[in-house]
């Protein structure tokens, strides 16, 4: 399965690209979460890490990330892959979570791309290693997404009999790409989206609900 911003959002996390209430609807992301927005102005890039990391700090997982967690012993097997940056997936007790796009609590160097203890309070961490500047350790438009995350999950859509879209506007590749693989494999595919995406008719089922409400039922019935 995949998850999306959509299912932090019962949280008090923000979305991208909700109208509105989303991320992307304030700040231009080609601004802060790109490389040359890093290079371009990092302290600019920090504040915006350090209150998106605030904001997440005082979430709590919400029964969407619970039920979930309580899914995973309930099936054969199962693989959750997530968009999210958050952690909140395994504050609620998921385990191997992949995260698709990074961590936001990991400082990592620029250069070196390793995770690096740094001074948290430097408007600019360095790392202790080599000097260079720390930044958040986020996937940002336009890198890869890291080699491990992308063919453990890539290799799971290929083999499951059921997966799950959640909470994502599935508009981001290649993590998008996860419910075709699926589908091509034989898999079903089911989104969980209160707002039908542009995938939509790909998918087998749409549970037009809030993750929050949909998981737990779906939990309560099996
Ligand atoms: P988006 O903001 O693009 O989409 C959030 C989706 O969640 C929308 O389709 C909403 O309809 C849906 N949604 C809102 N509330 C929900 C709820 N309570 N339950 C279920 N669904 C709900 O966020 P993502 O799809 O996660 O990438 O965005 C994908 C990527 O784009 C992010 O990981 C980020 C962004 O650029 C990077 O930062 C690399
Ligand atoms: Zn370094």
């Amino acid at each position: 399965m995949l998850t999306g911003a959509g299912i932090s959002a019962e949280s008090g996390v923000p979305t991208f690209r909700e109208a509105q209430s989303g991320l992307w609807s304030k700040y231009d992301p080609m601004e802060l979460a790109t490389p040359d927005a890093f290079l371009r102005d990092p302290e600019l890039v920090w504040r915006w890490y350090r209150w998106r990391r605030e904001l997440v700090a005082e979430a709590n997982p919400n029964p969407g990330h619970v039920a979930l967690a309580e899914l995973a012993s309930l099936v054969p097997r199962l693989t959750l892959v997530t968009q999210n940056v958050d952690s909140l997936h395994q504050r609620a007790g998921s385990k191997d979570v992949i995260e698709f796009h990074g961590n936001i609590f990991e400082d990592r160097c620029f250069v070196e791309g390793c995770v690096v203890d740094c001074d948290a309070e430097a408007s600019v961490p360095v790392c202790p290693g080599c000097g260079s500047k720390v930044r958040p350790g986020v996937v940002w438009f336009g890198e890869a997404i890291p080699e491990h995350a992308l063919n453990q999950s890539f290799a799971a859509a290929q083999e499951c009999d059921m997966f799950l879209s959640i909470g994502t506007s599935s508009l981001v590749y290649p993590a998008a790409g996860l419910a075709e693989v699926a589908k091509d494999a034989g898999a079903s595919v089911a989104e969980i989206n209160p707002n039908p995406t542009g995938l939509a008719s790909m998918f087998d089922y749409a549970i037009a609900d809030k993750a929050g409400s949909a998981l737990p039922a779906i939990v309560e019935a099996l």
